[in-house]
């Protein structure tokens, strides 16, 4: 009945045509700055336009602001390295005198019909200052192809702008479905237009490891190969002996840092995430002897069923053997002040179970399995700190007692968060009922399929907020959207999980939201940006709100909209 009328229910939405929409009074940047002030008129850029810059710290972002121009316009603009205030000219200005207000990623944006002016403390303020540029003139300024006929101005306004949280982060599962070196440069693009600054990448798992480590070459020989899959998440048969493993892949060392530096050029610090000791079992189908049961497990392209150990033994050496050269290694190649240990979900009634692992509760006076997972995070911690890292876990790793240093990211609500700063540990919020990208984003009758439970845009623009009354905002490093992908196959399938979500949780984390209705504004305005950098994206918003009641034998169908203009049609 229900799944009839969805098919029956048709609504239309005012996007504009693509091209030339009327410029208005208003302007529609996201996330939101900190102050705006419209003036009169417009600044036209042409082909005789310069761009000028006054450090070496910000040539790149004066490059890739050119090169990005050229292929939207066709103009091959002029760049010089000279101060501001010529006329025609867009400048990248370093503060002589550091503004505190500012920070590192605050910046000031002057448009007038004669000049731009960006300035700021920092580099990194500068690069935020022309993703906002950017979002001034047309959408087309994001194409890959010129636009020959394309007028390219940009509203007057001076926008004061700085970032409230220090973590801005959105993480991507690539071990469930592996994403190739230029996709994972493409959602770091993205990202970093809407001034995300932590690319977390969750690069291990039970259904694929995905970095090259030297020394164990186990661990993408076989660890990074499956079964292909055909069936959605949770459908999956157990994989049979012979069956072909010809899904997967990973990431060589040389690769991992043509990422790192694609990122560091757009102002993006990757956090890698090597997930232990649960949510092990590629690491453990390389190297048996790493669980409690020494079996041989194939990878499952699902969830592995309960008896399949895919937890690492705390009391074998071996283990402790092969974490040190992983985390050596991960240390090595990532410039992050952190790297993400994981934590989560370990299966631990395996060490209950194991003489070895019982013995050790036994001799260390550790009472139950919670506190022997504590043990566990103390003692990687001491190596992360070892090769001049600190530590970061989900909010499992705060049951049983915290390691000293680490922080949290709390995932499974807010508890977790709070009860670690209450201690005293920096935290990071991702609580999965809001900043979850991989729930699925409206009806579940035309959403692809995902887990059941739904984040809206609405519910996470309006519902999200990441200090929680009470606690010590200083503790509260910043959030993180995540994007684990056990239902998605494809890139264009991440993408449109995570955009226009990533647009809410970008101005949650950066701090200034507006209203709603505003937010859909500029919301609607940004799609077009996306659209012009082929950006696959969610057009959710716009699906119906459905409700349907048996009451007194009729059937009361209620139907209704997220957004406030649109009509409806059955
Ligand atoms: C998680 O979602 N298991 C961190």
């Amino acid at each position: 009945m229900k799944r009839s009328l969805v098919l029956a229910v048709f609504i239309c939405w005012g996007l504009n045509a693509f091209g030339q929409a009327a410029q208005n009074e208003k302007i529609h940047i996201i996330p939101e700055p900190v102050s705006v002030d419209i003036d009169t008129g417009y600044f036209s850029l042409n082909s005789e336009t310069k761009i000028l810059y006054d450090a070496a710290s910000a040539e790149s972002i004066a490059q890739m602001f050119q090169n990005q121009v050229k292929k939207s316009s066709g103009f091959d603009l002029d760049i010089k390295r000279r101060g501001s205030g010529r006329k025609n000219s867009i400048s990248l200005q370093t503060n002589f005198v550091y503004d505190s207000t500012l920070g590192d990623e605050g910046y000031i944006l002057d448009v007038t019909p004669d000049k731009i002016v960006i300035s700021a403390n920092d580099a990194h303020g500068l690069f935020y200052g022309v993703q906002s540029l950017k979002q001034l003139f047309p959408p087309q300024i994001e194409s890959d192809t010129v636009w020959h006929h394309q007028k390219w101005m940009a509203k007057c306004v001076h926008i004061m702008d700085y970032a409230q949280f220090q973590w801005r982060g959105l993480m991507l599962d690539v071990s469930r479905h592996f994403f190739t070196v230029d996709e994972v440069k493409k959602y770091i693009d993205e990202m970093a237009k809407y001034k995300y600054n932590v690319f977390h990448w969750h690069l291990t798992d039970d259904q694929g490891w995905r970095m090259e480590i030297k020394g164990l070459p186990k661990l993408t020989e076989v660890g990074a190969w499956r079964i292909p899959s055909y069936f959605p998440f949770q459908q999956e048969t157990k994989p049979k002996p012979g069956q072909d493993k010809s899904y997967g892949g990973y990431y060589t060392q040389e690769e991992v840092k043509e990422v790192i530096a694609y990122a560091k050029k757009r102002f993006v610090t990757i956090v890698p995430e090597i997930d232990v000791p649960g949510h092990s079992l590629a690491l453990i189908s390389a190297y048996p002897n790493l669980s409690c049961t020494q079996e041989q497990y194939p990878i499952y392209p699902g969830d592995a069923p309960d008896s399949v150990a895919n937890v690492l033994c705390v009391a074998n050496d071996y283990t402790w053997k092969i974490l040190d050269t992983i985390f050596t290694q991960v240390a090595e190649l990532f410039p992050s002040e952190y790297i993400h240990v994981g934590g989560d979900e370990a299966n631990r009634s395996f060490w209950s179970k194991h003489a070895k692992d019982i013995a050790l509760m036994e001799k260390e006076g550790i009472e139950n399995p919670a506190e022997l997972q504590s043990y566990f995070e103390k003692k990687l911690e001491k190596i992360v700190l070892s090769k001049g890292k600190k530590l970061i876990g989900w909010d499992e790793i705060v049951e049983g007692g915290l390691a000293p240093e680490a922080a949290v990211m709390s995932w499974r609500g807010m508890e977790g968060g709070i009860h670690a700063a209450e201690m005293g540990h920096h935290v990071v919020m991702a609580p999965w009922g809001k900043t979850y990208l991989s729930q699925i984003q409206g009806d579940p009758l035309i959403e692809p399929k995902g887990p059941p439970r739904s984040n809206t845009l609405k519910e996470i623009y309006t519902g999200t907020h990441i200090v929680p009354d009470g606690v010590n905002s200083d503790m509260i490093m910043g959030g993180e959207a995540c994007l684990w992908t056990e239902y998605v196959s494809s890139f264009r399938h991440a993408q449109y999980m995570t955009w226009p979500r990533a647009f809410a949780l970008s101005e949650v984390f950066w701090g200034n939201r507006t209203s709603w209705k505003d937010f859909v504004r500029r919301t609607e305005a940004n799609l077009k940006y996306l659209a012009a950098a082929e950006v696959k994206y969610a057009p959710s918003m716009y699906d119906p709100v459905i409700d349907a009641e048996k009451k007194n034998g009729k059937l009361m169908v209620v139907l209704d909209t997220k957004i406030p203009h649109l009509d409806i049609y059955y």
